[in-house]
């Protein structure tokens, strides 16, 4: 049976030029880049290079460029490295567990959190960050693309807010990466994180973004790698992975790969929408789709249970995921698809389909192929459709 994964945002596969660019890093240069000998300055060279590499992919300089192990270290280095008790944070109520759980635990700390909600369309208002502003306000967190909605904030107007009020800026970047172009001085932003395992790197490997004088604790301590900003024995064939995906990356944004991806999600999403009782959750008031990273649309699909429809298009070879997750053993609906304000029989039979970059107008036709008979029959058995379920 063909198998198309539109799941590019859970985690993405390594393109054959990242596997072999990491290959000899853990054979012949297997070296640790803190030795003084020919073994370890292998590594330290190529530990350098990465760092050149994504200083290029962020706008910045090498110095700022710090490696870790992914989006979960950046979000949480940002906000317990950087607030203090009596601090105020200001975030949004759609970001990443990763950002959300880290501010749940700060609260333990005496830092107190303004969650901003977002618009129906998914978008934060720039205008309700300024209004959370207080004279304490020490760090501001929005992210750049909304993993279930891939809906693109407006980081550089938050950026200036920031600058004019003199709070900090991060920015949780993980599914930009590779789908944006990336400036971090365009942003304005003091720290942003991304993670490889979404931009066909490996997983276990990310890296932030640290503007110079930004006074950050470090999570981690112990030896002086990373300029004592994170310590620990670096981590060289995922940094050389890290490094070749975000080259390919910028490749992909340069020559119209990136385009034609949105072109591909545009063509699946009207195909979709063509069935009855369906939308998009991520469009503004006109009914027009909101800025959104190329690779992804979040359709509801009225009249049938979310995963019952994940499910029945795995057993026929497609890959998605569904509007709500597991906590704690019962089934929730979306936070993100909550806070824009559906209702959580529409939150829950919500699909998000996000493509890889290496997606096919073959995948979107076997997708188009396999869908609308799956919606038709889980509608015909459908205790929601029949009114039964209560
Ligand atoms: C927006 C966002 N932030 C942070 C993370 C966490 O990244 P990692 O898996 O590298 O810890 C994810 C992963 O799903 C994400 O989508």
């Amino acid at each position: 049976m063909r198998r198309v994964y539109m799941d590019a945002n859970a985690t993405t596969p390594l393109l054959p030029e990242v596997v072999e660019a990491m290959c000899p890093y853990w054979t012949e240069h297997f070296g640790n880049a803190s030795s003084i000998h020919q073994h370890g300055q292998q590594a330290r060279t190529a530990v350098d290079r990465a760092r050149e590499t994504m200083a290029r992919f962020f706008n910045c300089h090498d110095a700022e460029v710090v490696f870790n192990s992914g989006g979960t270290e950046g979000d949480n280095t940002a906000i317990f490295g950087l607030l203090h008790p009596g601090d105020h944070f200001i975030t949004t109520s759609i970001e990443h567990s990763a950002i959300l759980e880290a501010a749940k635990r700060m609260a333990r700390f005496g830092v107190e959190t303004t969650f901003v909600t977002p618009q129906s369309s998914g978008l934060i208002d720039p205008n309700d960050i300024l209004r959370a502003i207080r004279p304490e306000t020490r760090l501001i967190s929005v992210m750049l693309a909304n993993n279930e909605t891939g809906v693109l904030q407006p980081v550089e107007e938050i950026g200036k807010i920031a600058a004019a009020t003199g709070a900090f800026f991060h920015i949780d970047a993980v599914q930009g990466a590779g789908k944006v172009e990336f400036d971090v001085r365009r942003f304005g932003c003091h720290l942003l994180s991304i993670s490889a395992h979404k931009m066909h790197g490996p997983k276990g490997i990310g890296a932030m973004f640290v503007r110079k004088g930004t006074p950050v604790n470090p999570l981690l301590v112990g030896g002086s790698h990373e300029r004592r900003q994170r310590a620990g024995t670096e981590n060289v064939p995922s940094i050389v992975g890290l490094a070749k995906a975000a080259e390919l990356a910028m490749h992909s944004l340069d020559d119209g790969t990136i385009y034609r991806l949105g072109k591909l999600r545009d063509r699946l999403e009207a195909g979709v929408l063509e069935l009855a009782g369906t939308g998009v959750n991520g469009i503004d008031a006109d009914g027009k789709p909101v800025p959104r990273a190329a690779n992804t649309t979040n359709i509801w699909f009225d009249n049938l249970e979310g995963e019952a429809l994940v499910i029945a298009l795995d057993l026929k070879g497609v890959s998605v995921s569904g509007g709500s997750a597991c906590h704690s053993g019962a089934t929730e609906p979306s936070h993100v698809l909550m806070a824009m304000g559906l209702d959580k029989n529409r939150a829950r039979a919500s699909l998000r389909f996000s493509l890889l970059k290496t997606a096919t107008e073959a995948d979107v036709d076997h997708v188009l192929r396999v869908v609308p008979a799956a919606v038709e029959h889980l509608r015909a058995l459908s205790p929601v459709a029949a009114g039964t379920l209560g």
